[in-house]
């Protein structure tokens, strides 16, 4: 990384700000021709223009007051009304716009931790999934609330029937996932609903992928377990406008049954100097331009450009799920309802992060997955074009790893099969954080933390090879027990 280690002394043409500024882009993934199968929603240049025209006409503005810029409530209204709408919701369902997915889940956490204390609870506790996003996780640590793990069934969902015993009066929410980032499988909602409701315990369904695009599944005649506010006990569901929305990023949505919930969610400090302050939402700033882009292609696509944005997606799914499945030696994890995807090796002569890495020497940008070992995709439309070619070189990847079964002591094969097996969690999560510690220095640093390269002070040497040899063991002792932990 060649960090720039000052401000220009003199300002710059914009032109030459601007060339210089698309150089930046030049290393990273292609994402434009469906070469990579996370983080970016993208159909084409002419949509991109488009987003960017509604962005700029109120970058400027700014949300944090709602009262100055009637503009951004009048759009967050609209926004609010028809995600309430698309969810199947009553009149009364109400929210806020965020920044994000995240934003939406620390939301949710930190307003029932609130509604709880109404209650006199002082340990707040939450029941999820190992699944549910790490967000949750995030959200868990920020705001203190103990988590209470949910076990998956063995299609990879949470299994409902061990849900009673982790309920007790310190349970301040359960969330449900529709569908979870990992393996793309919709929670049993509608039974976890039941539960909760029956001990007055809200759940919140976290639909930040599925949000804009079950609905339009299922309007497609796909049928899908419900979990949106026709639930009775569904309480709040947050949905990402900047995913299946395909909005600029920075847009997702919280809303809630009713304000009963949402008042929680508030924050107001009346004494401060600068004035009496309250904000609905984790942000103070709130970007203008974020909002005019969400709206901009909602109303752009609308019910039936959204309908068929899902149907090309699945379209792209079905045979992703199909190709993958007809692979020797791989198989799908779960029973995903899609449009996520997460396929490993179903013969032990396959490592499947050998074969993410042969992918990757194929022009191809996949992510890995743990517990159980994975490989995934996010799927869109604009994936439709490239899912033959992608089967092709999964094929040949898995050919290839066979015939070269060293290949899974090399390359990130090595590394995630490390950091997977590892047993001693918290050792992984020290050299994790040390890297990025590391990528965050003054000056910053182009380390790739999938490498795992030595931490400063330098653990390779014996401490490494103990690692790696706690490692191997650990998988030879789950292999004799036939793959339980
Ligand atoms: C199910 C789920 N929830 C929450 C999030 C967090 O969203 P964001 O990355 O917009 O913060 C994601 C992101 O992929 C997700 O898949």
């Amino acid at each position: 990384m060649n960090a720039k280690t000052a401000l220009p002394a003199h300002g710059r043409a914009r032109e030459d700000v601007l060339a210089e500024l698309s150089g930046y882009a030049a290393d990273d993934p292609d994402y434009k021709h469906g070469r990579l199968w996370s983080l970016v929603y993208y159909l084409d240049e002419e949509h991109e223009a488009f987003l960017g025209q509604a962005y700029q006409a109120f970058s400027s503005a700014n949300g944090l007051n709602p009262t100055a810029f009637k503009s951004l409530k009048r759009l967050e209204n609209d926004i609010i009304a028809s995600v309430g709408d698309m969810l199947h919701g009553t009149p009364e369902v109400c929210g806020v716009v965020t920044s994000g997915g995240t934003e939406s889940c620390l939301l949710a956490v930190k307003t029932y931790r609130d509604l709880a204390r109404r209650r006199g609870v002082t340990r707040p506790e939450m029941v999820l999934t190992p699944t549910a996003h790490v967000a949750w996780f995030k959200a868990s640590e920020y705001f203190g609330v103990k988590l209470r793990l949910l076990a998956l069934d063995d299609d990879l969902r949470a299994d409902v029937s061990r849900l009673p015993r982790l309920l007790n009066r310190n349970t301040v929410m359960v969330l449900g996932s529709a569908p979870g980032y990992p393996h793309g499988t919709i929670d049993p909602i509608e039974a976890m609903a039941a539960l909760a409701a029956k001990r007055g315990i809200p759940l919140h369904v976290d639909a930040c992928v599925g949000g804009f695009i079950l609905p339009f599944m299922e309007a497609g005649g796909r049928t899908l377990p419900p979990w949106d506010y026709r639930v009775p006990g569904v309480t709040s569901i947050s949905a990402d406008i900047h995913k299946y929305g395909f909005a600029s990023k920075g847009a997702s949505t919280i809303t809630y049954r009713n304000l009963e919930y949402l008042k929680h969610q508030m924050f107001v400090h009346q004494d401060w100097p600068g004035g009496v302050f309250a904000s609905p939402a984790l942000l103070g700033t709130r970007p203008g331009g974020a909002y005019a882009a969400a709206w901009a292609a909602m109303q752009h696509f609308g019910k039936d450009g959204y309908c068929d944005l899902a149907r090309r997606t699945m379209q792209a799914f079905d045979r992703l799920r199909e190709g993958v499945a007809a692979i020797d030696g791989l198989q799908v994890l779960g029973d995903p309802s899609g449009p996520l995807l997460a396929y490993g090796a179903a013969d032990p002569q396959v490592n499947i992060y050998a074969v993410g890495d042969q992918m990757d020497a194929r022009g191809w940008n996949v992510n890995r997955l743990q517990n159980p070992d994975g490989l995934h995709a996010m799927i869109t439309a604009n994936h439709l074009p490239v899912v033959e070619p992608y089967l092709r070189d999964l094929q040949g990847a898995v050919q290839t790893v066979r015939a070269n079964p060293a290949l899974a002591r090399t390359g990130t094969a090595a590394t995630y099969g490390l950091i997977s097996h590892l047993p001693l969690r918290g050792m992984v999560r020290k050299q994790v954080l040390d890297l990025f510690a590391q990528m965050y220095r003054a000056g910053g640093t182009d380390i790739d933390l999938h490498q795992m390269p030595p931490p400063p002070g330098g653990l390779r040497g014996q401490a490494q090879r103990w690692l790696e040899r706690a490692a191997q063991w650990y998988v030879q002792r789950r292999q004799a027990r036939g793959g339980r932990r």
